[in-house]
């Protein structure tokens, strides 16, 4: 399995993934053939990749999410929910937000030991959300790994899914704008924090904790953040960690005005972002749980070889172990594997490129 941009897209091709719209109705299902249509609807739908099932390198299409795509969906139309009622009714259906985090905090509690392998697929128009659970669900993990007890893991998922409710109150033409915003309208923007705090500060039910999550996840660890330009252990931890959720899971999306980076090249950006922007113990705790090579990525290796990742050391994410298929002068081979955590002569030298990929099957 993996993900080809919607422009490299060829008809033929077979989705691995069920694709969802925004509603958490089916778009197409695992297993349908892509013709020019299917391709043309998604492309409406502003689906901008998608997982491709591949007879070549198909070693591990039973890849585990962290959690079952049934919670993801009904913690996105939650949140949703939340926003539309927040907007409309000024009232918070916190009851809902509550049950789902412990939801998600159950299923991450079941399996401790996977990590995050795969970036979802969004459509544009429910980003917001989409992006809100993520960032509820890698927060909680980074939590884990920081030791927190429940309650504490619950006040931080709670703040974490509702970090951006705040942006209620900024006006949509400026959030929606593809292109590069005023200073005006940046400042427009920024207003969100605040505004989240206010809104979520109200509830007495809700720890004020996580309303400090809205309040501050802009904040930098070096002080040059906003609204307030705290700095170092002045934010809360509960906001550092989610400003690492934030911006990693912002890199990973596709984007109107760019498609997402790689996970390799996200992690990096993550790490010179680190003590400037974001706290090293938090960006420590966060990257614990990323598979910096997912399981079926294509990968060429030092010594030209090219091999699928089949499965991951979760002390050393960088060094999977991967079965090598073809060698040095890509000629098929019979199969074998390599744990690259094993032999230190050994690295992995590059991610292979859905052109390099479609090149090799030519050959
Ligand atoms: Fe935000």
């Amino acid at each position: 399995m993996r993900r080809v941009s919607i422009y490299e897209l060829d008809p033929g091709m077979v989705v691995a993934q069920a694709i969802f719209n925004s509603e958490g109705r089916v778009l197409l299902h695992a297993g349908v053939q892509l013709n020019e249509n299917y391709i043309h609807g998604l492309q409406k739908a502003g689906i901008v990749s998608v997982y491709i099932r591949d007879e070549l390198f198909d070693e591990s299409d039973a890849v585990n999410d962290i959690i079952s795509e049934k919670i993801r969906l009904k913690a996105i139309k939650t949140l949703k929910q939340s926003f539309v009622l927040m907007e409309k009714q000024h009232q918070l259906n916190l009851h809902a937000v509550k049950n789902i985090v412990d939801e998600i905090i159950d299923e991450i509690m079941q399996n401790p030991n996977i990590l995050v392998n795969l970036s979802d697929i969004r459509s544009f128009d429910d980003y917001t959300y989409a992006h809100s659970v993520n960032v509820g669900v890698l927060s909680i993990m980074s939590g884990i790994n920081l030791n927190y007890k429940q309650s504490q893991l619950k006040e931080l998922g709670i703040g974490a899914l509702l970090h951006d409710i705040g942006k209620i109150k900024i006006d949509k033409n400026i959030l929606n704008k593809p292109d590069d915003l005023s200073r005006e309208e940046f400042n427009e923007v920024k207003r969100h924090a605040k505004a989240g705090f206010d809104i979520l500060r109200q509830h007495s039910e809700l720890s004020l904790l996580s309303a400090h999550i809205a309040f501050q996840h802009h904040e930098r660890w070096d002080g040059q953040g906003y609204p307030r330009q705290l700095a170092g252990e002045g934010i809360h931890e509960y906001a550092r960690i989610v400003a690492v959720a934030d911006v990693y899971d912002a890199l990973v999306a596709d984007r109107p005005y760019r498609p997402a980076y790689s996970i390799t090249q996200a992690i990096s950006i993550l790490k010179r972002m680190t003590g400037l922007f974001l706290d090293p113990q938090c960006v420590k705790a966060f990257l614990y749980n990323i598979a910096v090579y997912p399981l079926g990525s294509l990968l060429e290796l030092n010594t030209g070889e090219l091999g699928t990742v089949v499965d991951i050391n979760r002390k050393t994410p960088a060094q999977p172990v991967v079965k090598v298929l073809y060698d040095r002068n890509w000629r098929m081979i019979d199969p074998y594997e390599l744990d690259l955590s094993k032999i230190s002569s050994l690295q992995v030298k590059s991610v292979l490129s859905e052109g390099q990929i479609k090149k090799l099957k030519m050959l």
